[in-house]
C-alpha cells in the first residue's frame, strides 16, 4: 500500500494549525471520556502520535494504529511513550485484529477511510461490550479544508445526523457529539466534532 503520509509525516508536528488541532481534541476526550489506568484503548489512525501522548497517562495501554509506515515511525521515536503505547500497522477496516478495546478513539482519520459504515462496524467488533468510542472529524465542509486535491480524502467531512444514525445502525447508544476545535485556515473556519458513544 502506498504510505500517502510520507512526505507529511517529516515534519507533521511542528505544524501549528495541526499541533492545536490535536491538542484541543486531545483535551476535548479528557473532558468528556471517563478515563482509568485499567483501561485499554485503540488510536485510529493514530499518526505521529498527537492524541496518544495525551492520554497514555490516563490508561493502562494505547494501541496505536496507522496504514502509514512514515507516521508510526516518528511515533515509536518518542521515548516518552514507550511504555504505553504500542503500534500496530494495519488497516483494521480490512483485517480485523479480534482484540477487544475498553474505548476507540480517533483524529481526523475517519474522512480517509472510503467505506464508513464498514469502519463504524469494525470499530465496534473491535469495543468490548459497554465500550466507548471517542472520534474526532471536519463536520461537513466546502472541500476548502485540503487546500489542494489531496489523493485518500474520500469524505468532505460528516453531517452528524447522518453519522449518529450510522452509530446507533451499528449498536451504539448515548451518541451524542461536543465541538471539539475550529481550525482556522486562510479560506475559512472548519469546526471539528467528537460523537461520543458506547456499545450496547
Ligand atoms: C490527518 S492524519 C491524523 C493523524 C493523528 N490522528 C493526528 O491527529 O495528528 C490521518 C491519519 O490516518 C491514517 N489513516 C488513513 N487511513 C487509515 C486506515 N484505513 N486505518 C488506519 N489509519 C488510517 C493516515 O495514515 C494518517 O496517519
Amino acid at each position: 500500500m502506498t504510505d500517502l503520509f510520507k512526505e507529511k509525516s517529516t515534519n507533521w508536528d511542528a505544524n501549528e494549525m495541526r499541533t492545536k488541532m490535536s491538542q484541543a481534541i486531545g483535551s476535548s476526550i479528557l473532558e468528556n471520556v471517563k478515563l482509568n489506568e485499567q483501561m485499554t484503548v485503540m488510536d485510529f489512525g493514530a499518526g505521529t502520535g498527537l492524541i496518544s501522548a495525551q492520554v497514555a497517562p490516563h490508561v493502562k495501554k494505547i494501541t496505536a494504529v496507522d496504514v502509514s509506515e512514515s507516521m508510526l515511525e516518528k511515533l515509536i521515536a518518542k521515548t516518552e511513550l514507550k511504555r504505553k503505547v504500542e503500534i500496530l500497522c494495519q488497516d483494521i477496516t480490512l483485517n480485523p485484529t479480534g482484540v477487544q478495546y475498553d474505548l476507540i478513539m480517533s483524529a481526523m482519520a475517519m474522512h480517509h477511510v472510503k467505506d464508513t459504515n464498514n469502519m463504524i462496524q469494525k470499530f465496534a467488533d473491535h469495543l468490548k461490550p459497554g465500550g466507548h468510542i471517542a472520534l474526532a472529524d471536519l463536520d461537513t465542509e466546502d472541500g476548502g479544508f485540503h487546500a489542494i486535491p489531496t489523493e485518500g480524502v474520500f469524505h468532505q467531512g460528516f453531517d452528524r445526523d447522518e453519522f449518529a444514525g450510522k452509530l446507533q445502525q451499528y449498536g451504539f447508544t448515548n451518541v451524542k457529539f461536543v465541538t471539539a476545535h475550529i481550525a482556522e485556515r486562510k479560506n475559512g473556519s472548519y469546526p471539528i466534532f467528537l460523537a461520543l458513544g458506547s456499545k450496547k
